[in-house]
């Protein structure tokens, strides 16, 4: 028998919720638990056309709303064949956003809707497991303010956040929710748990195709 698979587990959540704090401490525990683990980033701001995204979020630059979404889809795009590769290889991809952040961020503009949002991410790798970091903004008040990127506004994140729901309903999708409110050790112990199964259950099956 060839080389099991890798899982390709995604975190999403609105800003501030600790994705990328996790991100880090799950790829450290899955491989000091001797799996192959690798974290990924969307955007990849490396690339070129991460780099057009990166200035327009730094506001740098302005890029009309559908042409910046699908910037963003083509940077995931861009990142397939790799990803495909790594997790046929047995290595498990630990993402920081995803497709769903995408249709999150831009559907919570005025006059997008979610199923325009979806259309150019349909097809992509399928997440064996997403899980949802829920917070409420006033129990992230301490976590220190919003920096100066564009989209970063709680006026704006409670629009996402309304999104994040919408999206989260999906049945086709392998939705977990966590209550990131608790502390950095809780959380990790609970999205560890989520992981390790979902790799074992991703090993015997062949890559899905999200939204598709
Ligand atoms: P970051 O802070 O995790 O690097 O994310 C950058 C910002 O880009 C964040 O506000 C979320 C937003 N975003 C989109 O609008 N569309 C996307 O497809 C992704 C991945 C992120």
């Amino acid at each position: 028998m060839g080389v099991r698979r890798g899982a390709l587990i995604v975190l999403e959540g609105v800003d501030r919720a600790g994705k990328t704090t996790q991100c880090k401490r799950l790829v450290q525990a899955l491989r000091d638990s001797g799996k192959e683990a690798e974290m990924m980033r969307f955007p990849d701001r490396t690339t070129m056309i991460g780099q057009l995204i990166s200035s327009y979020l730094e506001k740098k630059s302005n890029l009309e709303d559908h042409t910046v979404h699908l910037l963003f889809s083509a940077n995931r795009w861009e990142q397939v064949p790799l990803m495909k590769k790594k997790l046929e290889q047995g290595i498990s991809l630990v993402v920081d956003r995803y497709a769903f952040s995408g249709v999150a961020f831009t559907s919570a503009k005025p006059g997008f809707s979610l199923e325009w949002c979806q259309n150019p991410d349909v097809g992509l790798p399928k997440p064996d497991l997403v899980m949802f970091l829920q917070v409420n903004p006033a129990e992230v008040a301490g976590r220190g303010g919003f920096g100066d990127e564009r989209y970063e506004t709680s006026v704006f994140q409670r629009a996402v956040q309304q999104k994040f729901e919408q999206l989260i309903k999906d049945p086709s999708v392998n939705w977990k929710v966590i209550d990131a409110a608790r502390s950095i050790e809780d959380v990790h112990t609970e999205i560890k748990t989520l992981s390790e199964n979902a790799i074992n259950i991703a090993e015997n099956q062949p890559i899905g195709e999200l939204w598709k």
